[in-house]
C-alpha cells in the first residue's frame, strides 16, 4: 500500500498567543513543522500532505517544495482537518498523521511505528507514551490492556485524568476504515470539535485497533505554548551542545551557548560563553568565537578569533581577527590574517590579505586589496541618500586617521590618504592626497585675549 503522510497545521495555535500561525513558529531558529518534513521524508513515506488554514500563506510558503496542500477554512478539530484532505487520498493507502506542533519526532521513531502497525497488520495504531505529567494530553484508555478509547483532557472525568499514558497526536491508519469512521464522528464535546481520537472507539468496533507504547521522551512534546516551546528547546540545546563536545568542539559554559542543528563546527574550535550560531554557518578547527558574539548564515574560516561582536551573512579568512564589538554585514568578504578591531562596521565590502581596520571604521560597498590600512575614524561614504556607491582601494593603500572617502572614489595602488582629509577625486597610484584645509597658527593668541578682557 502507498503510504501517505498528512500533516495537521490549520490551527492557529491560540495558546501561543503569538501573530504566526503555531505551526510556523520557529525553534531554534527554523520554522517547527520543517523538523517533522525533515524527519518523515527519511523514511518511506510517498508522499506528504498538510492541512492548512489559519494564514495558510505562511506554511504553503515554508513547505512550497515538500508537500502538497488540504485547506480547512474553518478550525473545527482534528478530525474535520484530517477530512480535508480525503479528496486528496484517493487509493487505499496506509495514512501517518501526525500534529504539526511536534517538531522533534525522529525518522527512527517513526520507522519503527510504520514497521509495528504493519506488522501486526492493524487497522489503526496509536503511538502512546507513559509521561509523569499528562496534563493537557488526551489519555489512552484500556481494558485488558488493550486500547478502547482516548479521551480529551477536558472531557476526562477525575479518575481518568489519573492516567499517564497519553496520546501523541501521531496515528497509522488504513485509509477506507479513516474516513468511513471520520465520517460518524460527532462534535459533542466541551470543545464541540470533531476530534480525531474518536475514531479509536469507532474502528474498535469492528477492525484491530493498538496502541504502540514508547518511553518517555521529549521528542514526543507538542508545543501548545511558549512555556513548553522553550523546554523543547533547552532539551534540543543540550544534545546539540553534547554533540559538539564529543566531536571536539571546546564549549565555555554550554548552557550559555545556542547552536542551531543547521550549524557545523570542526573539532579544535572553541566557543566562549554566550553565544548564538544560527543559520547555514560553519566553524573551522582553531577558530575562537566569543565571548558574547552573533554569528548567522556566515563562513569562519581556520585560527578566526571573533570577540564580541555580530556577523551575518558573510565570510572571515583563516588567520583574521574580528572585534571586540565589530559588524559584518550583507556578504562581506573578510581575506586572510585581517585585523578588524574596535567599533568596526562592514557591509558588502570585501578585502585581501592583511589588512587592518583596527578601530571606529564603517566601510561599505567597497572592495578592498591586501595590506591595507586604514587609521581610526575611516569612512566611506557610499551614499548620497538616494543611491549607494562603490569605492575601490587598491594594495598596499595607508588611509590616515578620520578620513571621508566619498564615493564612488579609487585609491590606486601605493597612495596615502592624509589624516583629516575628505576624498572625493581619485588618487592615483603612489600619490599623497591631502584633503583639509591648511593650518595656520595665530601667534600670541592667548596674550591678545587676556589683553583685550582688562
Ligand atoms: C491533540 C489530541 C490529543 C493529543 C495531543 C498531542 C485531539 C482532539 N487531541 O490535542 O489527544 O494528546 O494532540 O499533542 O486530536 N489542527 C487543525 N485543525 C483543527 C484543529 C487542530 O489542523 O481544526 C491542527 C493544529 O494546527 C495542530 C494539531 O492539529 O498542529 C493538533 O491540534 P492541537 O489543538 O494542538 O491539539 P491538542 O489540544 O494538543
Ligand atoms: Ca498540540
Amino acid at each position: 500500500m502507498k503510504h501517505v503522510a498528512l500533516i495537521l497545521a490549520a490551527g492557529k495555535g491560540t495558546r501561543m498567543k503569538s501573530d504566526l500561525p503555531k505551526c510556523a513558529y520557529p525553534v531554534f531558529g527554523q520554522p517547527m513543522i520543517t523538523y517533522l518534513v525533515q524527519a518523515i521524508q527519511a523514511t518511506k513515506v510517498d508522499e506528504i500532505i498538510t492541512v492548512v488554514g489559519h494564514k495558510k500563506e505562511v506554511l504553503m510558503d515554508i513547505l512550497s517544495q515538500s508537500s502538497t496542500f488540504a485547506y480547512q477554512s474553518e478550525q473545527k478539530g482534528t478530525g474535520h482537518a484530517v477530512m480535508m484532505a480525503k479528496d486528496l487520498i484517493t487509493e487505499p493507502s496506509t495514512v501517518l498523521i501526525f500534529p504539526g506542533d511536534m517538531p522533534l519526532i525522529d525518522t527512527s521513531t517513526i520507522e519503527a511505528f510504520m514497521h509495528y502497525h504493519e506488522r501486526e497488520n492493524n487497522a489503526l495504531t496509536v503511538l502512546s507514551t507513559c509521561v509523569s505529567n499528562p496534563t493537557g494530553y488526551g489519555r489512552i484508555v484500556k481494558e485488558a490492556n488493550q486500547i478502547v478509547k482516548i479521551v480529551e483532557e477536558k472531557d476526562a472525568d477525575h479518575a481518568i485524568r489519573q492516567i499517564r499514558e497519553i496520546n501523541t497526536g501521531v496515528y497509522a491508519v488504513n485509509s477506507l476504515y479513516l474516513f468511513d469512521a471520520l465520517s460518524k464522528v460527532n462534535n459533542n464535546n466541551k470543545n464541540q470539535e470533531y476530534y480525531l481520537t474518536d475514531i479509536v472507539e469507532i474502528i474498535n468496533k469492528s477492525q484491530r485497533v493498538m496502541a504502540y507504547t514508547i518511553e518517555e521522551d521529549y521528542r514526543l512534546t507538542g508545543i501548545n505554548d511558549l512555556y513548553t516551546l522553550a523546554g523543547v528547546e533547552k532539551h534540543l540545546q543540550s544534545e546539540i551542545n553534547k554533540q559538539h563536545m564529543l566531536n571536539g568542539v571546546h564549549l565555555s559554559n554550554p548552557e550559555s551557548i545556542w547552536i542551531a542543528p543547521s550549524v557545523r563546527i570542526e573539532s579544535n574550535a572553541r566557543i566562549l560563553p554566550n553565544c548564538v550560531l544560527s543559520g547555514d554557518t560553519s566553524v573551522a578547527r582553531g577558530a575562537i568565537i566569543g565571548p558574547n558574539s552573533e554569528i548567522h548564515n556566515s563562513e569562519i574560516k581556520e585560527n578566526v578569533v571573533v570577540k564580541h561582536s555580530v556577523i551575518t551573512d558573510s565570510k572571515v579568512s583563516a588567520d583574521s581577527t574580528v572585534g571586540p564589538f565589530a559588524h559584518l554585514r550583507m556578504g562581506t568578504v573578510i581575506g586572510t590574517n585581517n585585523r578588524i578591531g574596535n567599533f568596526v562596521e562592514f557591509k558588502k565590502t570585501t578585502t585581501g590579505n592583511k589588512t587592518n581596520a583596527a578601530h571606529l571604521s564603517y566601510l561599505g560597498d567597497a572592495d578592498i586589496g591586501s595590506h591595507v590600512n586604514f587609521g581610526c575614524g575611516s569612512i566611506t561614504v557610499n551614499y548620497d541618500g538616494v543611491h549607494k556607491h562603490k569605492t575601490t582601494i587598491e594594495d598596499n593603500v595607508f588611509v590616515g586617521c578620520n578620513v571621508n572617502l566619498i564615493a564612488p572614489v579609487t585609491l590606486g595602488k601605493d597612495s596615502f590618504v592624509a589624516a583629516g582629509s575628505t576624498v572625493n577625486k581619485d588618487v592615483p597610484e603612489g600619490a599623497l592626497a591631502i584633503a583639509r584645509a591648511k593650518q595656520e597658527n595665530k601667534e600670541k593668541y592667548a596674550e591678545k585675549i587676556k589683553n583685550g578682557k582688562k
